[in-house]
């Protein structure tokens, strides 16, 4: 298995990534409609779906930040200013901590609705509730916070994705290949910034 190599992200931290951010793109999309749709039925399954799928981004994204404190990060792409490194490095952190932030929320809104309905995250595990007593007002206050999160995180995440879209289309340097390896015969040949000797 590949280590986060020296120069750029490894194995694990780009599936990671990719896996979080696409779950997350559907999960704010499925949120976001969920109680839009007619019938009570389908309404109550897909809100199920999205309390499993935020179960599932909350495991990955606390096995993303552990992976980060053991094996660290790349050294910062050399294509990058200073203060690009420096707003890329906030932006970033702010996602570790949101992709965290947002699904915590969503167990808090659950957990505090007077409806108390039950989560069975996948038809598989009962997930309990947080130790928060549940009421109206606390519902409405976890619903608005949930929401202002998982639109204050994709708002970043867009500026984000873009950063690293204009460094591939327009800049065409190593920073997107560093995260999307399928890039890196084009971007990075003859470059020195992967070799194996850096797995050490
Ligand atoms: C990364 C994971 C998650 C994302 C991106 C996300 C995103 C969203 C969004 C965008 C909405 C619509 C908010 C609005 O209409 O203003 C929503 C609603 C909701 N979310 Fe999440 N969510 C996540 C995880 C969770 C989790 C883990 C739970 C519960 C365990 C949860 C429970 C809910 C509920 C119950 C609603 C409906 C609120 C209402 O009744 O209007 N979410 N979510
Ligand atoms: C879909 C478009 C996206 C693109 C093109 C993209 C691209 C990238 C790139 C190129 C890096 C490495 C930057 C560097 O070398 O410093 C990176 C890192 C990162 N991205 Fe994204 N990203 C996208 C979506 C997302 C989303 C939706 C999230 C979170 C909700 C996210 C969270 C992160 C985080 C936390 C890092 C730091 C490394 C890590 O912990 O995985 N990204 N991204």
């Amino acid at each position: 298995m590949r280590h986060d190599r020296k120069e750029t992200f490894g194995t694990i931290a780009v599936l990671l990534h990719w896996t979080i951010a696409l779950l997350f793109l559907g999960q704010f999309a499925l949120g976001l409609s969920m109680t839009k749709v007619k019938g009570m039925a389908l309404q109550f399954e897909l809100i199920q779906w999205h309390k499993s799928f935020g179960f599932l981004i909350l495991g990955l994204a606390v096995l993303r930040l552990g992976w980060h404190l053991g094996a660290g990060r790349p050294r910062p792409s050399p294509a990058l200013s200073p203060v690009e490194r420096a707003s890329a490095a906030i932006v970033q952190a702010l996602l570790l901590a949101a992709t965290v932030a947002v699904p915590l929320a969503g167990w808090a809104l659950a957990s505090t609705s007077t409806l108390g309905i039950p989560t069975l995250a996948f038809k598989l595990v009962l997930i309990p509730h947080l130790p928060l007593v549940p009421s109206e007002q606390a519902e409405a206050f976890w619903r608005q916070m949930h929401g202002f999160l998982a639109w204050a995180t994709i708002l970043l995440a867009a500026a984000h994705a873009g950063a690293a879209l204009r460094h591939h289309l327009l800049l065409r340097d190593d920073v997107l290949a560093r995260m999307l390896p399928i890039l890196s015969p084009r971007r990075l040949a003859g470059r020195q910034t992967t070799t194996e000797s850096d797995d050490a």
